[in-house]
């Protein structure tokens, strides 16, 4: 593959971006040499600045259930954007993107528009506290909830020797420059294990404003949740009167049009929103029921921000709302056909190859890993058993063969409404390559 024009950007943008680009996971780390630089995008492809194309199965992280420059996206995007891009005012559009959301989430009266899912996470864990006027939050090993302080810990893959025991795990600050008051009062338990939650709420449960999780652990490869596990997480919460918190901002609007509370049927006090809901631009929320929401109230709990309810994410985000829900919600049930047909094949041509690659996904979302163990159940287990060194090469052959897999060894590849059959085929054949390559 010839990258000769992305090696210059690289070499000029060295001099003036921190590797060469705006977050780690997107330069050399994961994408050696160097990264290729992006040109353009379209449903399912997309090109580099040498005129290399992929069909993109990373799709910015989840962002762009309708994938790149949508025709209704860009229609919307080009007549709005002469009228003005941000307003920092109260907008028409805000009212109907909120009424919208609020129609397809049964357990949510009221949204607060934010920019990003970090954001919205820091303010769900200050809503917690503010609400019950208690001090501890309780988040589990393996689930990322953005780069706040407060939730910055036991987030990435590390030595299963460091971990410590299951019943009182080690906490681990995924970043230097955090003061220890930052995470003093940040619990840390092991998921998808229900003692463990019943112990850390007998042991906590007078002192926890809130237990935050995402519904399908997706920072981990694609971990889905135990049958009833969440189910009994939301009802030892409700029993403990601590607040179920579920960080929906991969699986909001990606998983089912409810995310991850439809699928598993839970009615979380406090839910957050981000990826998918912005279609390409940064559009965040936090959402809950009236008694939740009104702590955001002026005076109580403070949320603030210049960006927030931008007048063209809202539009995109409308937009994408309106045509994944179109024909009976046919947007939501073509995204999960592609994520399981990707996973049966993928996982098909691992056992023809003789890999030890196993892919799991939920829906859309899925992700290999190469292990020796059947599935993957928890954190522990992926950073006991998975060769990310081997997912590493993986994508890079598939990458090299046109087909963009996530470059980073943990987060999970994904499908939208405009990957065919013949983007589905091309990938599949690849991945028989790829395999036999690393024979
Ligand atoms: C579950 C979850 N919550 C929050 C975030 C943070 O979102 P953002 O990158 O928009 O700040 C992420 C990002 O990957 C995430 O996966």
């Amino acid at each position: 593959m010839k990258t000769d024009n992305s090696k210059i950007l690289f070499d000029r943008a060295m001099q003036v971006l921190v590797e060469g680009c705006s977050s780690a996971s997107r330069g050399p780390l994961n994408y050696k040499p160097y990264p290729a630089y992006m040109r353009e995008g379209k449903g399912a492809r997309i090109w580099d600045v040498d005129g290399n194309e992929f069909i993109d199965w990373q799709l910015s992280f989840g962002c762009l259930p309708l994938g790149h420059a949508h025709p209704k996206i860009v229609e919307i995007v080009q007549e709005k954007v002469a009228g003005g891009t941000h307003f920092a005012t109260a907008l028409e559009v805000e009212v109907e993107t909120a009424e919208l959301m609020v129609s397809m989430l049964p357990h949510v009266d009221k949204v607060r528009f934010a920019n990003t899912g970090t954001e919205a996470c820091m303010t769900g864990v200050r809503m917690a506290r503010g609400i019950t006027g208690k001090r501890k939050v309780l988040k589990f090993e393996g689930h990322y909830h953005g780069w706040y302080d407060g939730l910055l810990v036991s987030s990435n893959p590390q030595y299963p020797t460091t971990l410590g025991h299951p019943n009182d795990p080690v906490r681990i600050p995924d970043s230097s420059g955090l003061t220890p008051g930052s995470w003093e009062d940040t619990l840390v338990c092991v998921w998808n294990d229900e003692d463990a939650l019943e112990r850390m709420l007998d042991a906590h449960g007078h002192d926890l404003a809130c237990v935050v999780m995402e519904g399908v652990m997706s920072n981990m490869g694609v971990i889905p949740p135990k049958p009833g596990y969440l189910k009994r997480a939301q009802e030892m919460c409700r029993a403990h009167n601590v607040l179920f918190y579920l960080d929906e901002t991969v699986t909001g609007f990606r998983v089912a049009p409810g995310g991850a509370a439809e699928l598993y049927d839970l009615q979380p006090d406090i839910v957050t929103y981000g990826k998918a809901l912005g279609q390409g631009f940064p559009v965040a929320a936090i959402a809950g029921p009236d008694h939740i929401m009104e702590s955001i109230e002026y005076g109580k709990v403070l949320h603030y921000g210049s960006h927030n309810a931008p007048r063209l994410g809202l539009y995109a985000a409308k937009t994408m709302l309106e045509e994944m829900t179109r024909d009976d919600q046919a947007g939501f049930k073509k995204i999960a056909e592609i994520g399981e047909q990707m996973t049966t094949r993928l996982n098909q041509v691992a056992k023809d190859t003789g890999q030890n690659m196993r892919v799991q996904n939920v829906g859309s979302m899925f992700h290999p890993v190469f292990t020796d163990l059947d599935a993957i159940t928890d954190y522990r287990e992926f950073c006991a058993t998975v060769d990310l060194k081997k997912y590493g090469t993986f994508s890079e052959l598939m990458r090299n063969q046109g087909i963009f897999f996530s470059g980073n060894k943990i987060l999970h590849n994904l499908s939208c409404t405009e990957h065919t059959q013949s983007d589905i085929d091309a990938s599949i054949t690849a991945a028989g390559k790829a395999l036999e390559q690393m024979k």
